[in-house]
């Protein structure tokens, strides 16, 4: 079952460090090659000897112990999953805050893949606010974490603390390491949240988005191993790159300088359609009496980049030594493999230059006239919109779609206050160009996103 998996587990200085010899031995029985790093306390209650003779494999303890080139905490980070157990308030906390004081937190810190935990500890530690918090985000960063269970407690008080059984923790690690790669190579641009369109220093108008659906399209894209850009009105802290753009003109630029070489765009964010003509420098005072508040037309960013993307993924880029970004090369490079190159070059229209600047290195687009010899056809982005509505779901999504000309739209009704805006749950339909209607059940954001992501991927 987990044969060529490597897991790399972390043990911190918890009575409950004994049972992970026995996590060890599930691990290898089902051929994973286990690897261990302790913290200098774990050794108080495990010995490095036990450890090494069931992972079959040395046990790293310190970041002094020079045996090999790589730096130990990077050596490590090449596992395929780490298993933090049992993890103690304090590894937990140190995580939280990006603090690398010992082998294990430094290799926790400079992981990419996925990082499960398994807290261990007295109830009332669990119970802080503090290790609460450090837990919630951790958990909104990605991280998975396996909640401790009721029972009794080494302190020999009855409460909740006690670490799961190896046996959960083992399956848990299954059930993360089945998670499909489908995604593995694709770039995805997601925009999450409300807008906010001010009127003056402190005030602004918005709307009641959350930005919980964005969010949660981004974090299934990221586990499912896209390369993902979050674009939001708000700071997400998490584990991909993310850009905070609160206007609907801060946005627009974000997104179309963040375009060329994406493979999806998923536009979730709420934008407003409106801003405020002139914004007040100053707080506006009460003078008394009315006060009026003229509004111009934002851009619709969806409609401009469906129009865009298929010029601005057509570019001149610089003959060797010229300055490219990695990203373009990269790109450049997986599209020559494709052997679309010259098939792309005869096939691509006249094309003018886009009426905004692309991102560095990326070239210009195509002249009229054809594709000079320095360019290359990018195909153009998948492109999904959402659309909120309050009546006549379906019947207006189809009108947004054709007027969009995107992809896919996302319909969910708002009229509904169990779903849809600042609420956990949703429940949606995708409706794809040729007008066909999917429905997705009423189901966590979470879930709805990975049926999303399934569904235009698949
Ligand atoms: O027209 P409506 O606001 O209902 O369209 C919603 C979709 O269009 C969403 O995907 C939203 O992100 C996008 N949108 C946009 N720019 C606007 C308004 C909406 O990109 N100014």
């Amino acid at each position: 079952m987990l044969e060529n998996k490597n897991i790399l587990i972390g043990i911190t200085g918890g009575i409950a460090a004994y049972k992970i010899c026995n996590l060890i031995r599930l691990y290898k029985k089902e051929g994973a090659n286990v690897r261990v790093v302790v913290t200098p306390n774990a050794l108080n209650f495990v010995t490095k000897l036990t450890l090494q003779t069931l992972s079959g494999n040395e046990v790293y303890a310190d970041n002094f112990e020079i045996k090999e080139y790589k730096p130990k905490h990077i050596a490590l980070t090449e596992a395929d999953i780490f298993v933090i157990a049992p993890a103690s308030a304090n590894t937990i906390g140190k995580i939280a805050n990006g603090i690398c004081d010992n082998l294990l937190l430094s290799t926790a810190c400079a992981f990419s893949k996925p990082i499960l935990i398994a807290p261990a500890m007295n109830e009332n530690m669990w119970k802080n606010p503090f290790v609460q918090k450090n837990l919630v985000k951790l958990k909104n960063a990605g991280y998975h974490i396996i909640e401790p269970e009721t029972g009794f407690l080494a302190c020999g008080t009855n409460g909740t603390g006690r670490m799961k059984e190896p046996e959960e923790i083992f399956e848990k690690t299954v059930e993360i390491l089945s998670e499909k790669q489908t995604l593995k190579g694709k770039k995805i641009l997601i925009t999450a949240g409300g807008t906010r369109e001010k009127i003056d220093p402190v005030r602004y108008i918005t709307n009641s988005s959350s930005g919980k659906m964005g969010l949660a399209l981004a974090d299934r894209a990221f586990d499912m191993g896209a390369e993902v850009t979050l674009i939001s009105t708000f700071k997400a802290d998490k584990l991909y790159k993310n850009i905070v753009a609160q206007t609907a003109l801060e946005m627009e630029k974000a997104v179309k300088e963040n375009l060329a070489g994406q493979d999806c765009v998923i536009m979730a964010a709420a934008v407003s359609d409106y801003r405020v003509e002139n914004v007040s420098e100053q707080k506006i005072k009460k003078q008394g009496g009315e006060v009026t508040l003229r509004l111009v037309e934002n851009p619709d960013i969806l409609q401009e980049i469906c129009k865009l993307s298929p010029l601005c993924h057509s570019v001149t880029f610089p003959p060797q030594g010229g300055q490219r970004s990695q990203a373009l090369n990269q790109r450049i490079e997986q599209e020559a493999d494709r052997e679309q190159l010259s098939s792309a070059r005869s096939s691509t229209p006249s094309l003018t230059p886009p009426p905004y600047p692309l991102p560095q290195g990326a070239g210009e687009c195509a002249k009229p006239g054809g594709t000079p010899a320095n360019s290359i056809y990018l195909p153009p982005p998948l492109i999904i919109g959402f659309c909120a509505e309050s009546e006549n779901l379906i019947e207006n999504a189809k009108t947004k779609i054709r007027k969009k000309g995107c992809d896919y739209l996302i319909a969910n009704d708002i009229s509904r206050k169990d779903i849809g805006f600042n609420t956990d749950e949703n429940e949606v339909y995708i409706i794809d160009k040729n007008l066909n209607i999917k429905h997705i059940e009423k189901d966590t954001k979470q879930n709805i996103a990975k049926r999303i992501l399934e569904e235009v991927f698949e």
